[in-house]
């Protein structure tokens, strides 16, 4: 699709761009270049979540877990307790695990042959490429939703999965392939926007069918970016009991396939009859929240989950769900973040 001396003009401008546009990010630090656990937290961090919200999770996480060990050896609760509030806590689990099965299977050591890494739970070809190009330096491509709507621009037309990966390992550069694919991912971020892209200030808008006029030409529709995300509204009722300075709270399913084992509020019947303690908004994935808290008593509770009274240091300590957590924050049971 791209010839050889196109690829190398992309490769170059695109290379000048990520130097003097790049963020400062804690995973791009100098102390950390090279450090393969590291960078596999930040990209499994970053997959489904944006990066200010994974800033601080991320620094919080690795000053917890510095290493790779010290991940496999914590108790999973503690683990979630880390990640809560980053939401899609599945990875978290898959992280440990991860850790777990390389420091059995693997000297402890993020392997640095692509098959050997696609091994490893939870780690795909995306997540394979992004940690050996950038802490090994080794030349395998990294295609993500930023990505992929970068090279179907410069194509002017979409492609399939296979072509996607076939063109960024030939866009790719062998000498600096980490801060190439970061480059992709960066100008997906800040440039080529999905809904308006900021054709005039890309570093590749002289090489690209997108802003080429490729819009104009019949037949050469660019890529249209993803539908918009549908949004599912969901009502949530939740009761707050108080024994002297305890709360209750319940954990939920190990079988539940969302968020198991966390812990929350109990949810309540119906609570209208009860005073509104609180009222908040909350999104989740796909979900835009309408929670409401009310003060119940133990009679009013949904259904007789397990649960326990805890203290307010305690709770804080526990791995609760974003929202709960959020909650009792605003209701000034827990201190503010
Ligand atoms: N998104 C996925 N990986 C990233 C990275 N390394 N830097 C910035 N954004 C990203």
């Amino acid at each position: 699709m791209l010839s050889s001396s196109h690829s190398s003009r992309i490769r170059k401008n695109l290379l000048r761009w990520y130097d003097r546009n790049h963020r400062v990010l804690p995973w791009r630090a100098p102390e950390l270049r090279g450090n393969a656990y590291a960078t596999w937290v930040s990209e499994i961090m970053l997959q489904q979540t944006r990066v200010a919200v994974v800033v601080p999770y991320f620094q919080r996480f690795l000053a917890r877990f510095p290493s790779l060990s010290s991940l496999a050896r914590a108790p999973i609760s503690e683990v979630l307790r880390h990640w809560s509030g980053l939401g899609y806590y599945r990875r978290a689990r898959q992280l440990h695990a991860g850790a777990q099965w390389l420091l059995t299977q693997a000297n402890g050591e993020f392997p640095r042959d692509y098959a050997a890494a696609l091994q490893i739970p939870g780690v795909g070809r995306y997540t394979a490429g992004a940690v050996l190009s950038i802490a090994y330096g080794q030349a395998f491509p990294a295609v993500d939703g930023n990505v992929r709507r970068v090279l179907q621009r410069l194509a002017g037309r979409s492609l399939s999965p296979a072509r996607l990966e076939a063109e960024a390992q030939k866009l790719l550069s062998p000498r600096r392939p980490g801060d190439f694919n970061q480059a992709l991912m960066e100008l997906g971020a800040l440039i080529c926007l999905p809904a308006r892209p900021q054709c005039s200030a890309c570093p590749l808008r002289r090489l690209c069918r997108y802003k080429l006029g490729a819009r104009k030409r019949p037949g050469a529709a660019p890529p249209r970016s993803p539908a918009a995300p549908v949004f599912e509204p969901l009502n949530l009722h939740y009761g707050l009991l108080q024994n002297r300075r305890r709360i209750w709270l319940t954990q939920r399913p190990s079988t539940a396939d969302w968020m198991p084992e966390l812990w929350e509020l109990p949810a309540i019947t119906d609570g209208a009859p009860h005073p509104v303690l609180l009222r908040l908004r909350h999104s989740i994935t796909r979900y835009r929240i309408d929670a409401r808290v009310y003060a119940a008593t133990r009679r009013q509770l949904l259904q007789p989950a397990p649960g326990a009274w805890f203290l307010p240091a305690e709770a804080a300590a526990l791995p609760l769900t974003g929202l709960t957590r959020k909650i009792l924050r605003r209701l000034l049971i827990l201190k503010p973040a």
